[in-house]
């Protein structure tokens, strides 16, 4: 989605390099357009072009102007086609104020019409934006903070923006509401931004900007105003992310390096919840004997690649918990009036902690009286902070837009929290938890080995990149890897995937199964292995070719399938964590043999801050 980043240093240049560079850290979260403002020379230059960043590169590197504050946009359209006129920073009519936004001003229409038929003012782009401009414009006598406190109050919907005045270049004022903002604090420099890779070179200490707040940003100071508009005091936030985690450290693609991260994300996820003797710590989150024996029922609530983990979490959850649990993709969750009380319990899961459709889900469980408990991996993310407690996944920054290490992680929390619940209700015998803990504990090293295998993923991938219907079946747990692995296929190859349970296929879509047709079987359930090849049988004899993922060992030597991809021998409770890894990989190659943008699909963003 759309990104921003604010610089304001000293002396006369510099901004234009910093926020083109804070911009480019962005990229990951997907945009068509960019744009920049710089105060100089007493008023604003503003340049904007559709397209990559590289095309605003070129045209600033033809001019010679620069400045020691400006604001930067990434865009990602919701209102209004990519064009250079869309883009942002859009400015009031005479150019003197110039805003850049993130999220939708969802009263843009009433707003526009008022601007158009009482203040005679005439609109030079499509987007919902530009009515911001044109508001704190008409507000504005000389104060910034004041004419953008003006203009907020008339706006509903989700908004980070960041405001310039061409009387006032030394400072930038910014406000939020649903929508992520971060202030930087640089050396003898300040920095806003909506995420914190954009300034991970440049500032480790950040503050946090919460809902309804305005900062103002100047060379030496960040003063942060609640909603009355009084100064509010901030503890700083000390970004521990290694900066080299934000870059490609010789990878071709961030999603390649992400996937081979795993065994680490996974080690450091696990590590953090172990105590010296190897028992589960859930450390700031209290989830007591007497808090777990009042909870009725479970919802987990997530969105993509989340949901897919939030089904193997429901999955895990009621075999080790026995505590109901269902999973419920947010969109839907927040608008179809679950039965939600004080005995229930909420899990939203979220990379980002941004995805607007989680967090109004979790608003939404909330002001039921739901207690919310969330697995994030973005420390200091609005679904973290806005949760009862929070489970960090400790995958590091996860650029690609295809979700992959954040995924492992997050299934080795949810087994975690089913265990320990398990575990403290008393309900889950000594060995079980043990066995299950320990076959956990094996995963990285499982996972190193299994990445060795890429050579023979990419022979595969070879001799299937030009299909154009694939489809991902499988049983048991091997349902939400099926989808995940549909998922990861379709969106980074734009191949026309689709996963279903194997034992509903008769039901319907073995309609669509001929010899055109590629069935990816997940066979890594032993006690379904049997009914699985009947499964196969049935697509063989439609004239699919079949690709079978099995276990190391008696499944995998079966000779049905026409290629078989083998994953290390392991429980079936805990086959996910592997067996998603080559359907990562598979769609890596596939995709690359296609000569697609892997790290940024088209249409797609990395943190979806829209509904
Ligand atoms: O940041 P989140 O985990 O809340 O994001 C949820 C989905 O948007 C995300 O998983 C998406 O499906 C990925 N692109 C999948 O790879």
């Amino acid at each position: 989605m759309c990104g921003i980043v604010g610089y304001i240093g000293g002396g006369s240049s510099g901004a234009k390099r910093i926020i083109t560079d804070g911009l480019k850290r962005l990229e990951y979260r997907g945009y068509d357009s960019a744009g920049i403002a710089l105060a100089a020379d007493g008023g604003l230059i503003v340049e904007k072009s559709v397209g990559r960043i590289a095309n605003l590169e070129k045209i600033l590197n033809a001019s010679s102007a620069d400045s020691h504050a400006g604001i930067g946009h990434t865009r990602w359209a919701t209102h209004g086609e990519p064009s250079d006129a869309n883009a942002h920073p859009h400015t009031n009519a005479d150019g003197s104020i110039a805003i850049v936004h993130n999220g939708i001003i969802e009263n843009y229409i009433e707003l526009k019409k008022w601007l158009t038929t009482e203040h005679g003012i005439s609109f030079r782009s499509e987007t919902d934006s530009e009515v911001a401009a044109h508001m704190i414009g008409l507000f504005y006598e000389g104060d910034l903070l004041d004419a953008v406190n003006k203009t907020v109050k008339k706006m509903r919907g989700a908004y980070a923006i960041c405001a310039m005045a061409a009387a006032e270049p030394d400072k930038i004022v910014a406000v939020r509401k649903d929508a992520p903002l971060i202030a930087g604090i640089g050396e003898n420099c300040n920095f806003l931004a909506s995420d914190i890779p954009a300034l991970l070179k440049y500032a480790r200490m950040i503050y946090l900007i919460e809902n309804n707040e305005t900062v103002l940003v100047t060379r030496n100071d960040i003063t942060i105003f609640n909603e009355a508009g009084k100064p509010v005091k901030r503890d700083v936030f000390h970004v521990t992310w290694d900066a080299d985690a934000a870059e490609k450290g010789g990878y071709d693609h961030f999603m390649r390096k992400e996937i081979f991260e795993q065994p680490a994300g996974i080690a450091e996820t696990l590590n953090r919840r172990l105590d010296e003797n190897g028992e589960i710590k859930l450390d700031g989150i209290s989830l007591t004997k007497q808090e777990l024996d009042r909870i009725e029922r479970i919802y987990i609530v997530a969105c993509g690649t989340a949901s897919h983990a939030g089904l193997v979490g429901k999955f895990a959850i009621e075999k080790f918990a026995r505590i109901p649990a269902e999973t419920d993709i947010a969109s839907e969750f927040r608008y179809r009036e679950p039965y939600i009380d004080d005995k229930t319990l909420v899990i939203c899961i979220s990379q980002s902690g941004e995805t607007l459709d989680t967090l109004a889900a979790l608003r939404e469980a909330k002001s039921k009286g739901a207690r919310v408990l969330s697995v994030v991996n973005v420390v200091g993310s609005s679904v973290a902070r806005e949760s009862d407690d929070v489970f960090y996944t400790w995958a590091g920054p996860e650029i690609a837009v295809a979700s992959t290490k954040a995924f492992t992680t997050q299934l080795i929390c949810m087994y975690l929290l089913a265990l320990y619940m398990g575990r403290t209700r008393g309900i889950l015998p000594d060995n079980e938890y043990k066995r299950v803990l320990s076959e956990l504990g094996e995963m990285p090293d499982k996972l190193t080995k299994l990445l060795e295998d890429e050579p023979k993923i990419q022979n595969i991938a070879k001799k299937i990149y030009k299909n154009e219907r694939i489809f991902f079946i499988g049983r048991g747990v091997d349902v939400s890897v099926a989808l995940e692995g549909s998922l990861k296929l379709k969106e980074i190859s734009y191949i026309h995937s689709f996963a279903i349970a194997a034992g509903e296929l008769k039901h319907g879509t073995i309609a669509l199964i001929d010899r055109d047709s590629l069935v990816v079987a997940l066979a890594s359930q032993d006690r379904l292995f049997e009914k699985l090849l009947s499964n196969i049988e049935e697509v063989k004899a439609r004239g699919a070719y079949v690709i079978m993922l099995a276990k190391t060992g008696a499944g995998g030597m079966d000779k049905r399938a026409d290629d078989v991809i083998l994953i290390p021998a392991c429980a079936d409770d805990v086959t996910p964590i592997l067996a998603v890894v080559p359907l990562q990989l598979l769609a890596y190659h596939v995709a690359k043999l296609r000569g697609c943008d892997i790290d940024k699909p088209k249409n797609l963003a990395k943190s979806v801050t829209v509904e």
